[in-house]
């Protein structure tokens, strides 16, 4: 039986594992962590993370060929395939500060492989790290290797959260990149095998370790380019008139560019695409490309632009104060579907809001007050160390109520706001909301989620992004 090790049970570890050791009943896989209550919780009833469907193919595989454990040496080195899934921050010091993608996690796992291992072993990055990592981590491992033989291989994963598991069952591509040797192809055909058993043998693409590297970090500069594209867009709407929904349908209708991933939003969230993006600007500069490096930095200063702008459009148009008057904030997850709040809009948009002296009442249906607490009293790039994700009493942000019901968030308020595309906010009683919000009634949607004109005839005033007034 072939064995496979996951190191980093997070996100990207736990349901890809999770559906390894579904579609592979003939490989035992076991996923490691220094995380205690991490791992307590994948081997609980409350899995860590919320993901669609992921409880159910857990539970499936659980105890048969899929394991949870703390035992990370004794588990890696009985391997024969270690993915390698662990955290990759953006460096809140030293050089590259704010920029350059902090390795100290993947190294340290790097170290732990090389000292505890007794056999040859495929080293699989999963995690999303600066192209050239693999000659790096080759090193570490081969320097400490006793005689044992390692391959690298890089095998960036594409799943994106809210819908991992279909992702994961239907990847429109696995990518794997290694050395051009003979050993090096026999390492990718061992990969290729196991993603063989469900995915069709033309969507595994093979390229050389550097390129399947860059491939990662390009495809989510592109993704979130798309977005800030289109956000771009949504201001000069809102300047002359034209609405970005059918602007987007006009462009996304050209086969060349497609529909995919062109809704305006009050800015993009989520762990990597800021993260991702600031790396590759970073590796752009250490490469001597200073017009390269430029180019992606716009994506993330318009999403920067279009978060402030959702703010300075809240604060002007009830009346240039929002000083004590309280403002209902409708979801805090970076997306639907996620109790993730990584790098949500929404942490910047309440500390903007706070920064006026808002009173904020918060409703999310998966995220915690600890978690809202946390986020919003926690420094820029903190939230990526192992450190918090263990549990923690912050700092209470005390203009900040986190409520269990809109109703109850809207109840008094001034201004609604949304900044999650839930669906349930699709189908909220909006009269009755507005019954109970004080007058005039502002309507804020960050995410295009409500119709405006229904809103604007029960009596709201409504802004929706890169729409006409
Ligand atoms: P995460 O923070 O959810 O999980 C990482 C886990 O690694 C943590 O539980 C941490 O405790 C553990 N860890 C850190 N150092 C360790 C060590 N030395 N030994 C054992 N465990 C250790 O992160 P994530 O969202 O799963 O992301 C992991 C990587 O995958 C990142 O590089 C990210 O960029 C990339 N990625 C993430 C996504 C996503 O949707 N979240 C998608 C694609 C790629
Ligand atoms: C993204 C990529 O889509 C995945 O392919 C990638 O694997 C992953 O990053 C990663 O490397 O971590 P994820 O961040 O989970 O996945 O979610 P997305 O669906 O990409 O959404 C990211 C952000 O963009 C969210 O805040 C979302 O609301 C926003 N978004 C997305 C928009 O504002 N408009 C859109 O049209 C699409």
């Amino acid at each position: 039986m072939v064995k496979i090790c996951c190191i980093g049970a997070g996100y990207v570890g736990g349901p890809t594992m999770a559906i390894i050791a579904y579609k592979c009943p003939d490989i035992e896989v076991v996923v490691v962590d220094i995380s205690l209550p991490r791992i307590a919780a994948w081997n609980s009833e409350q899995l860590p993370i919320y993901e669609p469907g992921l409880d159910g193919v857990v539970k499936q595989c659980r105890g048969k060929n899929l394991f949870f454990s703390t035992d990370v040496e004794k588990h890696v080195c009985e391997a024969d395939i270690v993915f390698v899934s662990v955290n990759t921050p953006t460096k809140t010091r030293g050089l590259g500060a704010g920029k350059a993608a902090d390795l100290t996690y993947w190294e340290s796992a790097a170290r732990m492989i090389a000292d505890v291992s007794k056999s040859s072993k495929i080293v699989v990055e999963k995690s999303t790290v600066p192209v050239k990592t693999a000659e790096a981590i080759e090193k570490i491992l081969t320097h400490n290797s006793k005689g044992i033989k390692f391959q690298i291989l890089s095998n960036p994963e594409f799943l994106a959260e809210g819908t991992a598991i279909q992702d994961l069952l239907n990847p429109d591509r696995v990518l794997i990149g290694g050395r051009e040797t003979p050993e090096g192809q026999e390492a990718i055909k061992a990969l290729k095998d196991v993603y063989a058993h469900w995915v069709p043998e033309e969507q595994i693409l093979t390229t050389n370790l550097w390129s399947a590297e860059l491939s990662k970090l390009a495809a989510n500069a592109f993704l979130a380019q798309r977005i800030s594209s289109v956000n771009a867009m949504s201001a000069l709407c809102e300047a002359t008139g034209a609405d970005v929904t059918q602007v987007a349908y006009a462009v996304g209708k050209d086969s060349r560019i497609g529909p995919k991933f062109l809704n305006a939003s009050v800015g993009f969230g989520g762990s990597c695409f800021q993260k991702d993006i600031l790396n590759l600007v970073y590796i752009c500069e250490c490469n001597g490309l200073p017009e390269v490096a430029e180019y992606w930095k716009q994506v993330i200063r318009i999403n920067d632009y279009q978060k402030n702008r959702f703010v300075n459009r809240m604060v002007s148009s009830m009346f240039n104060t929002i000083s004590n008057k309280k403002i209902a904030i409708l979801g805090f997850a970076f997306k639907k579907d996620t109790g993730d709040t990584r790098e949500t809009p929404a942490i910047d948009v309440c500390k903007g809001l706070l920064g006026d002296k808002a009173r904020l009442s918060i409703y999310d249906p998966q995220v915690t007050e600890d978690q809202i607490q946390r986020d919003l009293s926690m420094k820029k790039f903190d939230w990526d160390h192992p450190l918090h994700l263990q549990p923690m009493s912050p700092t209470t942000v005390k203009q900040v109520a986190v409520v269990w019901d809109a109703y109850e968030a809207t109840k008094d308020a001034h201004g609604l706001c949304i900044l999650t595309e839930w669906d349930e906010f699709k189908t909220l009683d909006y009269k009755r909301i507005y019954d109970n919000m004080q007058k005039p009634a502002f309507v804020f949607d960050g995410r295009n989620v409500v119709n405006g004109d229904e809103l604007r005839n029960i009596g709201f005033i409504v802004y929706s992004i890169g729409k006409p007034l």
